[in-house]
């Protein structure tokens, strides 16, 4: 292992973490070596990742001090904040924050700070169109991880910018999947009109950031948006009734009605569903297909049998 470049892992334990780090121990030719952070390096997941080879290394996002000790000697990082945990962007920016100040004292040679848009570039405050949340922000998990970008680069700091996607996976863990109406009939809801939803397997993820790793030099200071495809809602709901073998329709709301659904974050998810609708062609266009795949060359479609289709093309970004 001492031969091979260490990639310090933050959120190992978890979705986009997790496929790093399988993504680095699958590949053990690669020349990189996973080290995994978690709190806590005894839990039943971060074992399993021993298991499978990672190096174990505890720290926390809010201990600055841990970091450092965690990105010593690392040649990579990959910077993730955990904002469904405390629902505070303040919070959430103070922890990039402290990944982008252990990350320039630990010398570490690539960055990848898992980000997406600050919606006030296009949505200022002063837009009507949403509600203004928590005083300051249009969609709150965003807003904070693009407006952190910035320390980053200030820092100096080898980064690129990777613009993640909305997980697949939410439709299985994240409450949002079909559920059975009153007419017994299942449907899942999303404020998303016939506007398409730029989506990812969330282990994918992981995996392409593995392959911006495996490019070095070719990404840092650059932006990087990756998704496993741009699916309608009616398009989801096809696939969906296609995998289950029974009718699963698409609940087109608008997101003043989504904002009022009342669960934790609902207001925050309301205003986001609402950029990425009225702001599709440029969404999209941020998270290219093919730019996707060329990072990782196993990327998940969200019906698995069409995956082989998609035409392989070069890429330049
Ligand atoms: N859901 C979506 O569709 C979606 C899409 C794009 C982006 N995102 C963003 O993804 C981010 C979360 O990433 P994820 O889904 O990979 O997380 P996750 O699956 O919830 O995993 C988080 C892991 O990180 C560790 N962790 C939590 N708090 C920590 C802390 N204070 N310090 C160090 N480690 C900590 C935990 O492990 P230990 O307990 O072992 O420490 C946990 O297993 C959020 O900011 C969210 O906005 C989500």
């Amino acid at each position: 292992m001492a031969d091979k470049r260490a990639i310090a892992v933050v959120g190992a334990t978890g979705a986009q973490g997790g496929g790093l780090v399988r993504a680095i121990l699958d590949d053990p030719s690669g020349g990189f070596a996973a080290r995994a952070i978690a709190r806590n390096v005894t839990s039943d997941k971060a074992r399993e990742l021993a298991q499978l080879g990672a190096e174990l290394v505890a720290a926390d996002v809010d201990d600055e001090a841990s970091l450092r000790k965690a990105f010593e000697g690392a040649h990579g990082a990959y910077c993730v904040t955990f904002f469904w945990a405390h629902f505070s962007p303040e919070k959430e920016m103070a922890e990039a924050r402290n990944m982008a100040r252990a990350a320039k004292a630990a010398g570490v040679r690539h960055v990848i700070w898992s980000t997406l848009e600050d919606t006030r570039q296009w949505v200022p405050l002063s837009d009507n169109r949403m509600p203004t949340l928590l005083g300051k922000y249009k969609v709150p998990h965003f807003d904070a991880k693009g407006e952190s970008n910035k320390v980053f680069t200030d820092l100096g700091v080898p980064t690129t910018l990777l613009l993640t996607s909305f997980y697949w996976d939410n439709l299985i863990h994240f409450g949002m999947g079909p559920k059975k109406g009153p007419d017994g009939k299942l449907a899942f809801t999303l404020p998303m009109g016939d506007k398409k939803l730029p989506g990812i397997a969330a282990e994918d993820i992981g995996k392409c950031a593995y392959g911006i790793f495996k490019k070095g030099r070719e990404f840092i200071g650059k932006t990087v948006g990756v998704a496993g495809e741009h699916l309608t809602g009616a398009q989801m709901a096809a696939a969906l009734s296609k995998a289950l073998g029974q009718e699963v329709r698409y609940n087109a709301v608008s997101p003043e009605a989504y904002r009022g659904f009342g669960f934790p974050g609902a207001e925050d998810l309301g205003n986001m569903f609402q950029f990425k609708r009225d702001f599709e062609e440029y969404f999209c266009g941020a998270r290219n297909l093919d730019v996707a795949q060329s990072l990782n060359p196993a990327l998940q479609t969200f019906d698995p049998k069409k995956r082989s289709y998609r035409p392989q093309r070069s890429v330049t970004l």
